[in-house]
């Protein structure tokens, strides 16, 4: 029920956040005539579609209504601790409580101070109440919001395509296409769920990428974010050209000794330049990422660059989700790029380490997700 839960919680990715993605089944245990319990059947079915929309549990139980089955006595499986503060809508809790629903399954504690308490609350009114990590998908879903909870960035996703022997672009630097058609869909789906798509200098000189989301309609704008210390970002590149209020870019470069640092407009309509301090021609991407959950509110961040950036993302250990697509060729160059660079490791203890949570074929393609492992 949970994994069921789950699965219609995360329909709502791009649509909800800052609000957590959240789902809720309503089933009803059975009794068998020998007096066991039998089969739960679903009586109810509800996710948080969209931000400022009801929440997963009271589209469940509305949609219990509509299927014309009463809640009372019914099990609701919950994503997430269900809220017990009125925001943009009433306290889910209550209204659990109202429908005399008999028990309250749920996978992950709202780490939010100002919506938690909502199970002591469920319990007082007598309803049972079990937390339980047994579906890890469900536990999963909320990862993005709890980690935004906690930390204050956003969630981080690196996303690269590599042939089989593990290279993202050639010795001179061409990288298109290493992934099929399909493989590319997917990844502009990916880029019109989140806040922010960031890349490197290296990236635009080498490839020069629009990163805008143009397969079907995008579920949000992305802000385009160039990482770009030494200033080289040149005037004719695509994101500057297709910058505009509604997709508009923000140019990362190193403050000079005499310039503060912090973000003003830049020369065209939708670019803004961050200036930040260097160090070792290097800067703090931490920063990078806390300045675009304050000043942008991003929640999430897709990282799409080549080998330079995303060394500097793992070294300072920002990346928390990998799409990786491995497109069926292998170029046995040593001089081709490889996705990450400049992290040595002597011994595989050494090695950073992260839990696979989803493969699957695309086209011709794979596509791994990997995740790293969040405290509960
Ligand atoms: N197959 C794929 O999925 C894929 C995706 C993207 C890119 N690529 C390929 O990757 C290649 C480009 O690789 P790349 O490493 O040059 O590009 P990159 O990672 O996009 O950009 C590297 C540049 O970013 C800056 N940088 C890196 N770390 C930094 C930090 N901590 N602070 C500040 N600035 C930082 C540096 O700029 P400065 O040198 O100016 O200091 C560095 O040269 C291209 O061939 C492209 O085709 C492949």
């Amino acid at each position: 029920m949970l994994d069921l839960a789950a699965r219609l919680g995360a329909m709502g990715a791009g649509r909800v956040e800052p609000n957590p993605m959240v789902g809720c089944v309503i089933a009803r245990e059975a009794v068998e005539s020998d007096g066991a319990a039998g089969e739960p059947r679903i009586i109810g079915l509800g996710h948080h579609r969209v931000f400022g929309g009801p929440h997963a549990e009271v589209e469940a139980l509305a949609d219990c209504r509509a299927r014309g089955q009463s809640p009372r006595g019914a099990t609701a499986y919950v994503t997430l601790e269900p809220c017990a503060h009125t925001g943009k809508t009433p306290p889910c809790c209550d209204a659990l409580i109202e429908a005399g629903v008999g028990r309250v399954v749920i996978a992950r504690r709202d780490p939010n101070p100002l919506a938690a308490g909502g199970a002591a609350r469920l319990e007082s009114a007598g309803i049972r109440v079990e937390f339980t990590a047994v579906s890890r998908s469900a536990t999963r879903l909320s990862d993005p919001f709890v980690k935004r909870i906690r930390t204050g960035l956003p969630w981080v996703i690196a996303k690269w395509a590599q042939t089989i022997d593990g290279r993202i672009a050639t010795r001179t630097g061409e990288s298109q296409w290493i992934s099929g058609e399909r493989s590319r869909v997917l990844v502009h789906r990916l880029r019109g769920r989140v806040d922010a798509i960031m890349t490197g200098i290296g990236t635009v000189l080498a490839d020069d990428p629009e990163l805008t989301a143009r397969h079907g309609v995008p579920r949000r704008r992305a802000l385009r974010v160039v990482i770009d210390p030494q200033n080289r970002l040149p005037r004719t590149a695509k994101v500057l050209r297709t910058a505009s209020q509604e997709l508009p870019v923000l140019h990362v470069r190193g403050a000079g000794r005499d310039e503060q640092a912090g973000e003003s407009p830049g020369a065209a309509p939708g670019v803004s330049v961050l200036r930040l301090p260097l160090r070792n021609e290097l800067m703090d991407l931490e920063r990078v990422l806390s300045h675009l959950a304050t000043a942008h509110r991003a929640g999430s961040v897709l990282v799409e660059s080549g080998p330079g950036l995303m060394g500097g993302m793992f070294r300072q250990d920002l990346i928390d989700e990998m799409h990786v697509y491995v497109g069926p060729m292998i170029f046995g160059d040593d001089q081709a790029l490889p996705p990450v660079r400049g992290i040595e490791v002597e011994q595989l203890v050494e090695a950073r380490r992260y839990r696979l949570i989803d493969a699957r074929r695309v086209g011709d393609d794979v596509r791994s997700v990997y995740r790293r492992a969040m405290p509960d």
